[in-house]
């Protein structure tokens, strides 16, 4: 399908040129074009980083700081791919930690913290997190360390913020919050979660796995002592990226082989590292910087024009911000249209905010239900129709069982990217009214 640029001007993204990007969109299922309504749990990638994964492979595969050739291409490409996660997270490359998933960053950062904790101090947490940022930090227990759960305000699933702050004493030493909930969209005020720690002298850890797809990024301005995400949800291969604040990576103590270097940011780094994957952020982030000179040229005349001479002069964190501009206005788009369309869905619940008024608090990822039906037969309906959606908790445990609605099978969560389009949109409306009937 060709989605006109009259519809692109309308969002400021060239989806014509997006979709291009990714071969997984052109899969059929039956006949039927797949929906991947499923990124939450991860996303496709374009063929670059395919590209860049398999060119690494073929000609740069080595391990590091060897006295040849591929080695060095290696520990240069290493290099690289440090350089592009500052740019996308705003920070230095020496403050970028990678590792194979956020789950065993947070619990190297967590266990490295614990060591200098004990009985008196408190660790603050949220109902509202994925379980990567509660059972790492709960796991510091073992030390008699108290942790504090911050209440959701259950009518639309956003933080309690006066609980928050009333929770955050000088006995707290971390403050762990979501940027975004994976399981209901909701975006929490970071800024303030961050001030709110440092007023009361503790650290600020924020898991910005599910935000990173949707808003951008900028670690300095939110003055977060860490923050962790994953490529693979965001266009990327299957790794977790860290952000330290360089003080912190220099001063606490990781668990680590005493062969291991002892420099920033490798030390925290254990083991041989995933090379192929580290070459395919780099692609990923060059994937968005590319669409930032695309989205920012819509309305100038320029989308016929190939991407590389567009916005030749931008810088690449100037890119992102534009990429992130057009992917934002393009799902304000696609959330106005879900919520529309849900409201009109009889017997269907949705948790998390569902006004149209306030989509700067939420990301276009859906949970809902639909009484007499579990989830988990919402979403073997619409899998055979091509709509890849999910069910259960996905690990927003907390979330789930503060709901009441753990042990009836959780939501089914539909979840939308920047290379979704109003029409999947339609279709899962279209699978979710005949199912509700
Ligand atoms: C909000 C959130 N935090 C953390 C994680 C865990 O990330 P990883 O799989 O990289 O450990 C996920 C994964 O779904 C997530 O959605």
């Amino acid at each position: 399908m060709v989605y006109s640029t009259v519809e692109a001007a309308a969002t400021h993204l060239d989806l014509n040129w997006v979709r291009a990007q990714f071969p997984a969109l052109s899969l059929e299922v039956d006949g039927q074009p797949a929906a991947f309504l499923d990124g939450p749990g991860g996303t496709q990638v374009p063929q670059r980083v395919i590209d860049s994964i398999s060119e690494y492979l073929r000609t740069s595969n080595a391990n590091t700081c060897g006295a040849y050739a591929t080695s060095r291409r290696t520990d240069q490409m290493i290099g690289g791919a440090r350089s592009a996660m500052a740019d996308f997270l705003s920070c230095d490359s020496d403050e970028i930690v990678f590792g194979p998933n956020m789950t065993s960053l947070t619990y190297a950062i967590s266990r490295a913290i614990g060591r200098e904790l004990g009985p008196g101090d408190e660790i603050v947490l949220t109902h509202l997190d994925h379980d990567a940022n509660i059972s790492p930090w709960r796991a510091l227990e073992e030390r008699r360390v108290k942790i504090q759960m911050v209440e959701i305000h259950e009518q639309d699933c956003t933080l309690n913020m006066d609980d928050l702050a009333r929770k955050i004493t000088p006995r707290t030493k971390v403050v762990a919050a979501g940027y975004a909930s994976n399981a209901v969209g909701t975006i929490n005020d970071v800024k303030t979660i961050v001030r709110l720690a440092h007023d009361a002298g503790a650290m600020a850890f924020i898991d910005a796995v599910h935000y990173a797809p949707h808003g951008p990024i900028d670690v300095r301005e939110l003055d977060c002592d860490f923050l962790a995400c994953s490529t693979y949800k965001f266009f990327g291969p299957h790794m977790g990226v860290l952000y330290g604040k360089r003080e912190h990576l220099a001063r606490l103590q990781p668990y680590k082989l005493r062969a291991n270097t002892n420099a920033v940011p490798q030390r925290w780094e254990w083991g041989t590292l995933n090379h192929e994957c580290i070459a395919g952020i780099v692609a990923c982030v060059d994937y968005l910087a590319d669409l930032g000179k695309s989205s920012s040229c819509v309305g100038t005349g320029a989308l016929t024009r190939p991407v590389e001479q567009r916005s030749a002069m931008a810088s690449r964190r100037e890119s992102i911000l534009a990429a992130y501009r057009g992917i934002r206005a393009h799902e304000r788009e696609l959330m106005r249209r879900m919520l529309n369309g849900l409201a009109g869905i009889s017997g269907l619940g949705l948790y998390g905010i569902a006004d149209p008024a306030r989509l700067d608090f939420r990301c276009p990822t859906f949970a809902v239900r639909i009484p007499g039906h579990i989830p988990l037969e919402l979403a073997t309906k619409l899998g055979g129709q091509g709509i890849f959606t999910w069910d259960g908790n996905y690990y927003a445990l907390n979330l789930t069982e503060r709901l009441g609605v753990e042990a009836d099978g959780g939501f089914l969560r539909i979840g939308f990217v920047h290379y979704n389009t109003e029409e999947e949109v339609d279709r899962v409306l279209e699978g979710l009214r005949r199912i509700a009937g």
